[in-house]
């Protein structure tokens, strides 16, 4: 299972240890929850903490857009650092060419769904999407419990990307816990992001190991 811990739960006035702590971790990808207070009511962090999380690690950035409009700052993520670009389906008018456009700036492109859009959203850019992220929580903020109708949504996800032959991840965000995980697993989750359990944890490089152990 490929992990993404979210640095939304990280302690910020300490990152830079935060994040060597992840770079010593068999965590392969590190989550940025990007917040705009329109999209999600609440407002994270954006360029400045991307970059300089770039400056002390190697792994791949996977960046979770909760915005408005999220074309208008596909340029500047990518020169941020971003390996992983990933924009809400509900948030984009031009979906299609969103995607082509992260792609063609060479990263991989995410379509992000809510938890009230079907599964069958993705039906007509499966075939251009590397992540399909399920959103198992209401975005906006971390620390929320996961929406038990979230598994059959992640197995429906799983279903539609064999049908349209997408090689596209399948990306579980919200709520994951040691207890859930393996369920969400077995719907079909390729990778999980994890920000509280993880965060919060005493000893948190033993939380991802177990989590990549699944
Ligand atoms: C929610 C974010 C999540 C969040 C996950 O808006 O998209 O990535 O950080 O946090 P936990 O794991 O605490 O639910
Ligand atoms: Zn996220």
């Amino acid at each position: 299972m490929l992990i993404a811990p979210s640095i939304l739960s990280a302690d910020m006035a300490n990152l830079k240890a935060e994040v060597d702590m992840l770079n010593a971790s068999a965590a392969e990808w590190i989550h940025f929850d990007i917040m705009d207070g329109v999209f999600v009511p609440n407002l994270s962090f954006g360029f400045p903490v991307l970059e300089a999380v770039r400056r002390c690690t190697g792994k791949p950035l996977d960046v979770h857009l909760m915005m408005v409009q999220p074309e208008r700052y596909v340029e500047r993520f990518k020169a941020a650092g971003a390996a992983v670009l990933t924009v809400q389906y509900e948030a984009c008018t031009h979906l299609h060419r969103v995607l082509e456009h992260i792609k063609k700036l060479g990263m991989k492109a995410g379509v992000a769904l809510n938890p009230h859009t079907p599964a069958g959203a993705l039906e007509e850019v499966a075939q251009l999407a590397d992540v399909a992220l399920v959103m198992s929580v209401n975005p906006g903020f971390g620390g929320q419990a996961f929406i038990e109708s979230s598994y059959g949504k992640i197995s429906r996800v799983r279903e539609l990307l064999l049908k349209k032959n997408s090689p596209a991840a399948v990306e579980v965000d919200g709520g994951v816990t040691l207890a859930n995980a393996p369920q969400i697993k077995a719907a079909g989750a390729d990778a999980l992001v994890a920000g509280s359990l993880i965060f919060t944890a005493p000893r948190p490089q033993e939380v991802i190991d177990k989590l990549a152990a699944l």
